[in-house]
């Protein structure tokens, strides 16, 4: 079974240490959740998994290719899509047009309406606004038209950085099912950073906690969310 695999990853931005030997594999059709404070390393990890930035040291595999010497479009093209943090959508755009630019370089024209129509089965909202230019939307619909436009491109790894972040609860929760429905559903790997334990760890499997660029457990999130020492030393609930 295809994997996203993390070994010995070091990160650094001039004299800063942001991540120093990270290592642990995500498995498809689950949630790993990463958690950590502010400054933890977390979006370092995912922009090192695009090739944002460079590691240092290590590597990232994802089935038995590696990924870490290659271009940020290769990686894309091998299937990997990342949601950065703040909800990005073109503004000026209408829901249904981000959409059909999500999908501009995998599908033609034809193979896109489908596609896209999978995205609005997904996330109603969408659809009764998908003529809705997007700087219109709440921010609870612009984190679905992100999630959106990363889906369109059908990866088979999707990197979430901090998606439920400024949403209320309910909305939260709400995302929170459907990214967990779909990973199974569509034996996605998805990597979800959050500071949001509670909401992350119920519909994770796995769970990577980092401090201060260093793992500091690697276990099962059911295991993590029941051990009330390591959650109130490293999560703070
Ligand atoms: N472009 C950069 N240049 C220099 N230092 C950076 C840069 N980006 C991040 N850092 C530093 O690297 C460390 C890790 O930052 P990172 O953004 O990965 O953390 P994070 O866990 O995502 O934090 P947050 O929860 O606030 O989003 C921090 O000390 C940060 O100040
Ligand atoms: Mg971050």
């Amino acid at each position: 079974m295809p994997v996203l695999e993390i070994e010995d990853l070091s990160v650094s931005y001039g004299a800063v240490h942001a991540l120093t030997d990270v290592s642990f594999t995500a498995a498809e059709g689950e949630v790993t959740a990463v958690l950590g404070a502010n400054g933890a390393g977390k979006t370092t990890l995912l922009r090192a998994i695009t090739g944002l930035v460079r590691p240092r040291k290590g590597t990232v595999r994802y089935d038995g290719e590696q990924l870490d010497k290659m271009s940020v479009e290769k990686i894309v093209r091998h299937g990997v899509a990342h949601v950065p943090e703040g909800r990005s959508v073109i503004e000026e755009m209408t829901v249904d047009e981000n959409l059909r630019l999500g999908a501009l370089w995998r599908f033609s024209r034809r193979q896109r309406g489908p596609v896209i129509e999978e995205i609005y089965g997904l996330f109603p909202p969408l659809a009764e606004r998908r003529r809705q230019h997007a700087n219109t939307l709440s921010g609870g619909e612009r984190q679905m038209l992100a999630i959106g436009r990363a889906l369109v491109s059908r990866p088979k790894v999707l990197l979430l950085d901090e998606p439920s972040l400024g949403l209320a609860p309910i909305v939260t929760a709400r995302l929170m099912a459907v990214l967990r429905d779909l990973t199974q559903a569509s034996n996605l790997i998805v990597v979800l950073v959050e500071q949001n334990a509670r909401s992350s760890l119920s519909i994770a499997q796995k769970a990577v906690v980092i401090n201060l660029g260093r793992v500091v457990v690697c276990d099962d999130a059911a295991k993590l969310a029941g051990d009330t020492e390591l959650r109130h030393h490293y999560l703070g609930y």
